[in-house]
């Protein structure tokens, strides 16, 4: 055995026996913990509009079941934890962890926090609630190293939504349904150059992370699933110098030729969504989390009505396609309650707790046993799509790639961005990127 590994055995060991002694049942008990942790510090990236409505109401769950512990809310704003992930290196470097944190399932917890050691094993809270069995199996390799589970997923997001505002297109004299009529990116570039000529913006983008988010859609949409899966394995079964790559650029330059030349000035991908709902825009390829964004009640939501003000579609040339993130929470080596960690997690990994928070992040749980009653039209889909459509991995929130893999990657993105004509160079770095990552020898 490893130091690594016997390191790992003995943390698993530590943290069996805390977790025996804190829980002792199958069923989570409202009271104090064990060893009397008076407070609970959780780390996330949700605090914008659209994104702190659920976690808001998790908490309230927390609070209600574990009255005598202080739920402290330290997330850090911006989209996709680009702040707040360097914020947590930060405190991770000086040994100052919080005590649980969001993490992607995928490549991002697994190449990274697993990697190094930051994390322990969650074998007994998986067996104390249940969660093993009412997890997707597809989710469970995600979130486990040599069999151990590793966090515990709150959610599935579908990264590949087309919002838009049908307002916007029917004064722009278009006909195609955006649901059933884009089953090409060409049908959609078509569609463009329509909203265009009635001088709106097509394709509305962001701060300069929700280009990569738009990229892996764009990707997907020209190369189809099973050649985006190909990029991502070891060694890659699409080749990254190749031909499919090249086509999946020009796509994402004739893309970004439809976008705001704002963009990367935008605070985040909340002020792109919104040029949507406001009629600046006719389209948006974003997370949805943005249905929380345009739906829920304000101040965090615009209270939007759905096919009215804004309506959303699969994104043009993924029809059938359902590319998923999943956030999840850990529990660190080093916590400074992991009592109190245990009880969040137990919470997370609750029916009532995943409930609670889906309905109003836009995601869906991602527990299987989920009231569907208590989700809206377009959640009730998306839950539908997630057991029926070939599900693919995303790039920028976790799933495939290692981190400093996907960040090589948006480093390449940015570049291009300043200059779209640059596509061989481009691909060149993609390839480098690969390399780098050593998933291409
Ligand atoms: C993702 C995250 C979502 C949402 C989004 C925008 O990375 O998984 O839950 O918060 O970022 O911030």
């Amino acid at each position: 055995m490893s130091n690594k590994k016997m390191y790992g055995f003995v943390a698993f060991l530590v943290i069996a026996a805390t977790i025996l002694s804190a829980c002792g049942t199958a069923t989570p008990t409202p009271a104090p913990t064990a060893a009397g942790s008076t407070e609970v510090e959780v780390f996330s990236w949700w605090v914008g509009p659209g994104e702190a409505d659920g976690l808001a109401a998790m908490i309230k769950i927390f609070n209600a079941d574990y009255p005598s512990i202080a739920f402290v809310n330290a997330a850090v704003a911006g989209g996709a934890g680009t702040n707040a992930k360097a914020v947590l290196a930060t405190r991770l470097a000086a040994g100052d962890p919080p005590d649980s944190w969001q993490a992607h399932a995928g490549q991002e917890t697994i190449a990274n926090y697993v990697a190094a050691g930051q994390v322990l094993p969650l074998d007994d809270l998986f067996a104390s609630t249940g969660l093993t069995s009412v997890l997707p199996a597809t989710l469970l390799p995600l979130i486990s190293q040599d069999g151990h589970p590793y966090s515990v997923p709150v959610n599935i997001h579908r990264s590949n939504v087309l919002w838009y505002n049908p307002k916007v297109l029917a004064a722009a004299g278009v006909t195609a349904n955006p649901k059933t009529d884009f089953a090409t990116l060409d049908a959609f570039f078509a569609v463009c150059d329509q909203v265009k000529a009635a001088g709106k913006i097509c394709l509305s983008l962001g701060a300069p992370w929700t280009a990569i988010h738009l990229f892996e859609n764009i990707m997907i949409g020209t190369i189809g699933a099973a050649k985006w899966n190909g990029l991502w394995t070891s060694p890659p079964t699409t080749d990254w110098a190749g031909a499919d790559v090249t086509a999946g650029i020009a796509n994402f330059a004739k893309a970004l030729s439809y976008t705001n030349p704002d963009a990367s000035t935008l605070s985040d991908w909340q002020t792109a969504s919104k040029m949507v709902s406001d009629g600046d825009a006719a389209f948006n390829i974003m997370g949805d989390w943005a249905y929380g964004y345009f739906a829920n009640a304000a101040p965090n939501g615009l209270a939007l009505t759905p096919h009215t003000d804004f309506d959303w579609a699969v994104a043009p040339g993924t029809y059938g396609v359902f590319n998923f993130l999943s956030d999840s929470f850990v529990l660190p080596v080093g916590a400074k309650h992991p009592d109190a960690a245990i009880d969040w997690l137990t919470v997370a990994a609750s029916k009532a707790g995943q409930e609670a928070f889906n309905p109003l992040k836009g995601s869906i749980c991602a527990r299987t046993d989920c009231n569907q009653a208590l989700f809206s039209e377009y959640s009730q889909d998306a839950a539908k799509d997630w057991t029926s459509n070939v599900v693919v991995g995303s790039l920028m929130h976790g799933v495939v790639a290692a981190p400093a893999w996907a960040t090589s990657i948006g480093t390449a993105i940015g570049l291009f961005q300043t200059d779209t004509t640059q596509t061989g160079s481009f691909q060149v770095a993609l390839v480098a990127a690969c390399a780098a990552d050593g998933t291409c020898k």
